[in-house]
């Protein structure tokens, strides 16, 4: 079986959150279930383009409107990442140092979903699935399907669409539709959710199937979906649940790059406690006290705008008995209260603002307790890796992160849970980890060790896919 995932991410060549490691990381895991996977991604100028070596396998053209654009297809020569690896190319469009973010992103990525869908015309093999993810690739189905110059050859081909975040949908005006390829006018509801081209809509319509990256997450669309609740309640039928794993060669401790100290489940305690000591110096703080982070996109998916408020209650209450420290960017009023936070914390909070993969990883490795209050979070990695690292992840009862973490009062538990994304749930979670960490640290160890032995792998997750693609054949 072959299959070809589209995304617009793909660790390490290009990222910017969680869709890059899924996409980076679940194609290596089916080829070692004895599947062909592999992955098409848009050519940016990122430095991973510049690392490797390529080899040009093919070239064609296309319209956006009455604009021709020319596009090539080029592949990595070592599969380096366990799996085939193509870019597409097109110059003015794509090109560009960011994955997201311009003016022009809705023709950029229809450019992109056109080349591939032209590419795949032209190949004397055709993939047994496509497999496409969120929003800029939710064309792909429609395109596959309904225009004239392709549905001959592409209609039959099965189609998975996984929602990693149906939060950003892609809509854009009819006025736009122009660009769209030639279809038949009559097919145009296809496309359509309330008065816009909404990619992600017409890809939950078209797709053969759709799966969300948690089983709660699909739950939770049926509710609160940006606008597409009724379209998850039509198509239930079609949709499934399937929970991200994670790559346990890139996230492990015993040999991570990024780490100054490398450490196993036995060397744990030191091991962590060495990091957080790299850290500390790092943000000038006292390495004995407990470390709580943040690390992800400043947003109100992630209830981001809260951790100011939180924080500084936090630091109130407990005095002198915990760090804090916050790495991510987003939203700029966000991002400002942070740093204005640095003032009045007096060296027991700091904060990063940009994006930075190594500091990411040392507070997976080095913290204490990983802050996750989610408003949204189709599954959420950060707490699967900090688990990996030994790290209590604190969180929110939604989505992925109601799915894979379990409060330590409950049976089988070993983490912090809450209900509410409010400053007051934060702060009493915190609370609860502050004592847990000064009146029980040998409990607080033993069930780090416990997590760290939990298994979120691709190992065991990469298969239920292959299940799907099966039903499809
Ligand atoms: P999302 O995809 O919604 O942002 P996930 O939890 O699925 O959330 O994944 C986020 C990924 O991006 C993780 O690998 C996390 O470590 C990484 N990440 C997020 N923000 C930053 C940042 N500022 N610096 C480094 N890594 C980051
Ligand atoms: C999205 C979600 C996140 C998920 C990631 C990978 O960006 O916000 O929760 O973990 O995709 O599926």
């Amino acid at each position: 079986m072959v299959i070809l995932h589209v995304a617009a991410e793909c660790f390490p060549v290009a990222k910017a959150g969680g869709l890059g490691d899924v996409v980076g990381a679940l194609p290596k895991y089916q080829n070692r279930l004895g599947v062909t996977s592999k992955v098409v991604i848009p050519m940016y100028r990122t430095p991973f383009l510049y690392q490797e070596e390529w080899e040009l396998v093919h070239e064609g053209s296309q319209f956006l409107q009455e604009h021709f654009f020319k596009y090539s297809v080029i592949r990595e020569k070592s599969n380096k990442l366990g799996f085939d690896l193509y870019l597409i190319d097109i110059n003015g469009l794509l090109d560009r140092e960011k994955v997201y973010g311009y003016p022009d992103d809705v023709e950029r990525f229809l450019a992109f979903q056109l080349s591939v869908c032209d590419w795949l015309f032209s190949c004397s093999h055709l993939p047994d699935i496509v497999h496409c993810h969120d929003h800029h690739c939710g064309l792909v189905p429609f395109i596959m399907t309904q225009a004239n110059q392709f549905r001959s050859r592409l209609q039959a081909i099965p189609t998975v669409f996984t929602v990693h975040n149906a939060q950003y949908q892609g809509a854009f005006d009819w006025s736009k539709q122009a660009i769209l390829p030639p279809h038949d006018s009559w097919k145009c509801n296809l496309l359509d959710w309330h008065g816009q081209i909404n990619p992600l809509a017409a890809a939950i319509k078209t797709a053969w199937r759709v799966t969300t990256v948690s089983y709660s997450y699909l739950t939770e669309l049926m509710e609160n979906a940006g606008g597409l609740e009724k379209l998850f309640q039509t198509e239930v039928e079609k949709c499934t649940g399937i929970l991200n794993g994670i790559d346990t060669e890139i996230w492990d401790p015993s040999s991570d790059p990024y780490l100054l100290y490398h450490y196993s489940l036995q060397s744990m305690i030191e091991g962590k406690r060495k990091n957080k000591e790299e850290i500390c110096k790092e943000f000038g703080m006292d390495p004995s006290l407990p470390l709580f982070s943040f690390v992800g996109r400043l947003v109100g998916e992630k209830a981001a705008d809260l951790l100011p408020i939180a924080i500084q209650d936090a630091l109130l209450h407990n005095p002198g008995r915990a760090n804090y420290i916050v790495l991510g960017t987003g939203e700029k009023e966000t991002e400002y209260q942070l740093q204005e936070l640095r003032n009045i914390a007096g060296g027991f909070y700091n904060c990063y603002i940009g994006y930075q993969e190594a500091l990411s990883h040392s507070l997976y490795a080095g913290s204490d307790f990983i802050l996750m209050p989610s408003r949204v979070e189709p599954c959420g990695l950060n707490q699967l890796y900090a688990m990996r690292f030994g790290t209590m992840p604190i969180v929110r009862r939604v989505g992925g992160l109601k799915d894979t973490v379990i409060d330590l009062g409950d049976s089988g538990g070993y983490g912090i849970c809450f209900d509410q994304p409010s400053v007051w749930d934060i702060t009493y979670s915190i609370r609860r980890a502050i004592n847990l960490y000064y009146d029980n640290l040998k409990d607080y160890h033993n069930y780090c060790s416990k997590m760290m032995q939990l298994d979120f792998s691709w190992d065991k997750a990469a298969g239920n896919y292959l299940n799907l693609y099966r039903t499809l054949k």
